[in-house]
């Protein structure tokens, strides 16, 4: 490529680059793949680098990072980054806008309104179009140099070009990390036990004083403009200022409005007061600004706030309700998250029902005792909190919660890992989400594709003792009688501490009366989530007299559900659930006795599985009573369709077997590059250590994973019994032609492009003239065939092994070609 050719090739590169990161930015949109957007970026990369005198300092793969700030550089900024004065109540916006009138002598004034961005304040200079630095707040008259970070946030235009752009201007705005990468963040950290990021303002902050730039540039920061500073800037409104960002390619948010008059200003305040959570970043109030300069001079400042600007801060909701019960969410990683169960309270515009605790140690700081009032709070998107109990409400029988030993899932002593926040299940292999997690893995697409076999059918045959492990799928064929009739799914449970278990309220209502539909008792229930349980049934019997649908039984019914759940105190209390055995007692009591429906309830996971532990011999119709408990269950066809998709799954090649089982650390590729290069499971699990480190790509960790799988029995067994279901454990040998002898013995490996072969053309050639190939340079290798652009580490660690190389024509006329 010609440098002109070049020239032309990254102006393009550029302009299609910086296209698709505005699309993105500013309205979430891709015209394009993840990795197409890699390749263009790649080959600009590979362009500059080729041609370095080309490089623009504004040029988009100069967002990628790369520089590592020791320590950030102090700067002084040019204009205090001064703060803003706080209102709680309309009667004090009141007062400000009569100071303002009272400051200007007249009412002839406008105000711009804005959103109060909850993120880090951040100062950006430009010279002759070029960002310059990057300076964050700090003390308000110096704050850190934060240029290097801030380039890599994609949406921030590196240079401004065309006419009467300012030789020199300032922009402020607020950086924050949008709440989807938040959400999407923890749940990675999550995944990894890593500690979770408190909330989404922390996380920008954080990220932004991060030491290593191409960290920041993964994580997908974004920013808000509000205001414009320069000598020479040539406006006279701050409306006018915000347009001209806009046109200069700032990302300004579009919620502003500029009113003529403070009702205006309170009517927009109310208007966002709850739109404001469907925002991309969370937001704690409204900023009035006056719009006209001149005016805003004579106003001036106090010596912290400006007069001309004030904000109102909308107050976090906060509501106080009892503590019913906490239950343990169980992870698919073996985390253990404490949720509790809340008496319903309406807060900023929903029912709230659960809060997290996040942790012992959160459960321990906020001290509180069973039936506890508390305090909950809701900031934005991220689920309500409890910020505080109530000691004065304290019943005196209370107790403090003791947090579980065990888990509740499977019943393992839980562990906590010296410096984490989280209690973890240890019970990797047979724990039910973590088992869970691991079928998920194992019939995914790209490992077995089973695709009859969705997370909520794989969680419904775990729940009901039919799966333990990926071996138990294989079975499932010789057991499609007793498939018949089960659970497809478990949405409809849950279950308590005591592990004993509940069902929907919707369930048990739909299943005690007669002629009610499911919808109906679901549209009832909807609407009266905000009732405790107790008023929400009175309610409901109201509805049936209502309704007139058999009021006598029905009513009667509902009315023994109710006793039931006043008899049994020791049962804790689940807004929208109830014990299956209480109501399953209402159908069976003069059968069976309560404490053995209790018993069956705790080991099994669904009404199904509780009947047949119960063993009676019911008459048809209270059957179908007990039927609309059920979820679907399991028929014919679906079954049928299951097993054939199982069955298909044993064709998958030893590759994708190898990846489905699951080793640490092995994705997709490993597992291929070991699938080829051994051959099969017994040599894989015999290799040594050198000659798992042979292979390209596998270093100690993989090693270590490698023989911490093979030395747990549990995973032989395994092995051995999907080995018996005729599983692809070698790879399929191709019928190989013999060509001749004349590599016999030798160990090949081909690098680089070679003319006459594709890539696995030459190891077939190799095998069919009697040698073996190898896929990693080692010193076991009798020779190299040096291609075109043989990579330069692979080249010096043949010559320094001693390796000989040949060329493509040598390697020809060395078989006789
Ligand atoms: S204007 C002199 N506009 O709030 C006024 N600030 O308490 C300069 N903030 O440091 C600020 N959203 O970090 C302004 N729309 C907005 C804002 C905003 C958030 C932050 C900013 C500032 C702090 C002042």
């Amino acid at each position: 490529m010609t440098h002109a050719e070049a020239a032309a090739r990254i102006t393009e590169l550029s302009e299609q680059i910086n296209h698709y990161n505005q699309l993105y930015y500013q309205e979430s949109k891709s015209e394009i793949s993840d990795y197409e957007f890699d390749q263009l970026l790649e080959e600009l990369i590979r362009l500059e680098t080729e041609f370095p005198d080309l490089l623009n300092l504004d040029s988009p793969s100069q967002r990628i990072g790369g520089a590592i700030t020791k320590e950030f550089k102090t700067v002084a900024h040019e204009s205090r980054m001064l703060s803003l004065g706080n209102t709680y109540s309309k009667e004090e916006l009141i007062a400000f806008d009569e100071r303002v009138a009272k400051g200007l002598g007249h009412t002839n004034y406008e105000y711009f309104c804005e959103m109060k961005f909850d993120g880090v304040a951040i100062s950006l200079v430009y010279e002759n179009g070029q960002l310059v630095r990057a300076v964050t707040r700090g003390d308000g008259t110096r704050g850190d140099d934060v240029t290097a970070n801030v380039r890599t946030i994609r949406n921030i235009p590196l240079r401004i070009g065309g006419t009467n752009v300012p030789g020199k201007f300032e922009v402020r705005g607020e950086i924050f990390l949008p709440l989807k990468e938040f959400l999407k963040i923890n749940v990675e950290r999550e995944e990894k036990g890593e500690a979770l990021l408190a909330n989404p303002r922390n996380a920008a902050s954080g990220t932004l004083k991060m030491q290593d730039s191409r960290v920041v540039a993964k994580r997908r920061l974004n920013c808000y403009f509000y205001q414009l500073l320069g000598d020479e800037i040539g406006v006279s409104k701050h409306e006018e200022a915000i347009h001209l960002l806009e046109k200069w390619g700032f990302n300004v948010s579009p919620t502003y409005l500029k009113a003529g008059k403070l009702e205006e200003v309170l009517s927009y305040i109310e208007e966002w007061r709850e739109k404001r959570f469907s925002l991309p970043l969370d937001t704690d109030g409204v900023v009035l600004k006056v719009n006209d300069y001149d005016q805003r001079e004579e106003l001036g400042f106090t010596a912290k706030t400006p007069r001309w600007a004030i904000a109102y801060k909308y107050k976090a909701e906060n509501a106080e309700t009892q503590l019913l019960s906490i239950t343990y969410q169980v992870g698919r990683t073996g985390a253990i998250t404490p949720v509790a169960n809340l008496s319903p309270v309406s807060l900023a515009g929903t029912t709230v029902k659960r809060a997290s605790l996040h942790n012992a140690n959160e459960i321990e700081r906020l001290g509180i005792h069973t039936e506890d009032f508390v305090f909950v709070e809701k900031g934005g998107e991220i689920i309500p909190k409890i910020t505080a109990v109530n000691p004065a409400r304290r019943e005196s029988g209370s107790s403090p919660i003791q947090y579980i030993d065990s888990c509740p899932e499977c019943g393992t002593e839980l562990i906590r890992r010296d410096g984490e926040a989280k209690h973890y299940c240890p019970n990797t292999t047979s724990c039910p989400p973590q088992v869970l997690g691991r079928i998920e893995h194992f019939v995914s697409k790209r490992a077995m594709d089973i695709d009859s076999l969705g997370t909520e059918r794989i969680r419904a045959l775990i729940d009901q003792g039919f799966i333990r492990n990926y071996a138990d799928i294989y079975e499932l064929e010789s057991r499609q009688s007793e498939l018949l009739g089960l659970e497809m799914s478990q949405d409809q449970y849950e279950r308590e501490t005591s592990g004993t278990l509940y069902i929907t309220l919707q369930k048990a209502l739909f299943a005690l009366t007669e002629g009610i539909s499911a919808k109906q008792i679901q549209d009832f229930l909807e609407e009266k989530t905000e009732l405790p349980l107790f008023e929400t049934l009175k309610a409901f019997q109201d509805q049936i007299r209502i309704w007139k649908k058999k009021v006598p039984s029905n009513v009667e019914l509902v009315n023994r559900l109710i006793y039931q759940l006043k008899d049994h105190p020791e049962l804790p209390k689940m807004e929208d659930f109830v014990p299956v055995a209480l109501v399953l007692e209402l159908f069976l009591g003069r059968r069976v006795e309560l404490a053995q429906i209790l018993e069956a309830s705790k080991k099994h996971g669904a009404v199904h599985m509780i009947l047949l532990d119960l063993n009676l011999d019911l008459p048809g119709e209270l059957s179908e009573r007990i039927k609309k408990l059920k979820s679907n269950t399991f028929q014919e066809g679906v079954i049928s369709n299951m097993i054939a998709g199982i069955n298909a799954s044993k064709a998958q090649p030893f590759e994708k077997v190898l990846f489905a089982i699951g080793i640490r650390n092995i994705g997709e590729n490993t597992a291929q590059l070991l699938a080829r290069h051994f051959g099969s499971i017994d040599k894989l699990q015999a290799a040594t250590s050198e000659q798992l480190l042979d292979v390209n790509g596998v270093g100690e960790t993989l090693v270590h994973s490698i023989r911490e799988f093979f030395a747990q029995q549990e995973n032989l067994d395994h092995i051995a019994k999907l080995q018996a279901h005729g599983l692809n454990f070698e790879i399929e040998h191709k019928e190989s032609v013999q060509l001749g002898t004349a590599l016999a013995g030798k160990r090949v490996l081909a690098s680089g492009k070679l003319q006459n072969f594709k890539r696995d053309e030459i190891v077939d050639f190799v095998q069919a003239h009697g040698g073996q190939y190898i896929s990693s340079v080692s010193k076991n290798l009798d020779f190299i065939i040096e291609g075109e652009e043989m990579g330069p580490s692979k080249k010096e660690k043949a010559v320094k092994l001693g390796v000989p190389l040949i060329s493509e024509e040598e390697f020809l006329r060395m078989v006789g070609n």
